[in-house]
């Protein structure tokens, strides 16, 4: 009998064919998230999951589904998921580094690029008929936003996306300043790139880009004291988790001009409403679109499918988080009856 799969939201073909020579195949298919209480019951007689970042897998899960041994987050962050609590029960976590980092690193590139030169204002302007009913065909002093080339860019998180992103700032002729829990010298020599302790790098910058995971030293790491220190004409741009920032510092920024702009992917609660935020002209929001390309999310269900058809076949699946669990329990369904 092959083993059972529960896919939590519908993803790309490719990764679903792949699974279904080698498990029984069984896709939340609604476009709405599976509600909670619907999913502890799914997971109850399943060998495999694929999550989302919208789904918490916790104790609870855990606790209902006696037969799971691994859970394939369908995303690189895996913030959703209680690692150390899947590891003490030997389950496997895995998730999708790499096959989203450039789709990711763009999208940085979007919102910063949209952030400062006041795309969306701009194109509401020309959209709703308020360019025409003003009648100035062009202005000097006309919708003015921040130089991009030749600025400061500071990331902070420096691993596989952050790095793409300095690697596009390069382009724009930046000098590029971050932040890491660990210093990386050959992308140091390769990029130019400096290492600044957070606060110097929030000080120096004219852009912050957020590229950390949220983890219980990265909460709110972004708070009042910290965007005070920023550049009054400096743009946050976060796609790392919205969570990273106080919104509410953030806001109080936005509104008393500490900061002139901010592009945000993500959000301390998704989906996200917030009309004081909403109501600012100098913010870029996307709806958690980081790695929406169909290159990204293609390569991120084979990437899903290849971690679970290695596990099944007794072999570590290539893109392990918890590589402790090894210790506790070998990779394979076997055990179960
Ligand atoms: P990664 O390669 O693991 O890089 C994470 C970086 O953050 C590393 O440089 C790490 O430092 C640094 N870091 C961790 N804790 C830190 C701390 N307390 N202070 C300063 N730096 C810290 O991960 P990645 O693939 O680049 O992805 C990063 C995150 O982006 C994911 O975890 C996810 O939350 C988010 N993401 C969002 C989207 C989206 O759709 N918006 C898409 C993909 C990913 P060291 O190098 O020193 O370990
Ligand atoms: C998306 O947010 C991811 O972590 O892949
Ligand atoms: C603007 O369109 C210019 O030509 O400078």
């Amino acid at each position: 009998m092959k083993p059972k799969v529960f896919i939590t939201r519908r993803i790309p073909e490719n990764g679903i064919e792949m699974l279904k020579e080698h498990f029984e195949v069984e896709v939340w298919k609604y476009e709405h998230e599976i509600p909670r209480e619907v999913l502890l019951e799914k997971v109850r007689d399943v060998d495999a999951v694929v999550t989302m970042v919208s789904e918490k897998v916790d104790r609870e899960l855990f606790d209902n589904a006696p037969r799971l041994r691994i859970v394939a987050n369908y995303a690189v962050g895996y913030d959703n998921i209680d690692v150390e609590e899947a590891t003490r029960r030997g389950i496997y976590v895995t998730n999708t580094p790499d096959v989203l980092t450039n789709a990711t690193a763009d999208f940085a590139w979007t919102l910063l690029l949209a952030t400062a030169r006041r795309l969306v204002e701009a194109d509401n302007f020309v959209r709703s008929g308020e360019w025409k009913r003003k009648g100035i065909a062009w202005h000097p002093l006309m919708f003015l936003g921040q130089d991009v080339y030749g600025k400061t860019i500071g990331i902070v998180g420096f691993g596989r996306i952050g790095q793409a992103v300095a690697r596009r700032a390069k382009g724009f002729g930046m000098r590029i300043i971050y932040n890491a829990r660990s210093r990386k010298p050959d992308v140091e020599s390769e990029l130019g790139a400096e290492f600044k302790p957070l606060e110097e790098l929030l000080r120096e910058s004219d852009f912050v880009v957020l590229a950390v995971p949220l983890t219980r030293e990265t909460h709110h790491m972004i708070n009042e004291e910290r965007l005070k220190l920023m550049k009054s004409t400096a743009i946050l741009v976060n796609i790392a988790r919205g969570k990273v920032v106080d919104t509410r510092a953030l806001i109080k920024a936005l509104k008393e001009g500490w900061i002139a702009g901010a592009g945000l992917d993500v959000f301390e609660e998704e989906p996200y409403y917030n009309e004081e935020l909403f109501s600012l002209k100098n913010v870029v929001l996307a709806p958690h679109l980081g790695s929406a390309t169909h290159g990204a999310r293609e390569g991120m269900a084979e990437l899903v499918a290849k971690n679970l058809i290695a596990f099944k076949k007794g072999e570590v699946p290539p893109t392990l988080v918890n590589r402790d669990v090894l210790k506790v329990r070998r990779p394979g369904f076997n055990d179960i009856q």
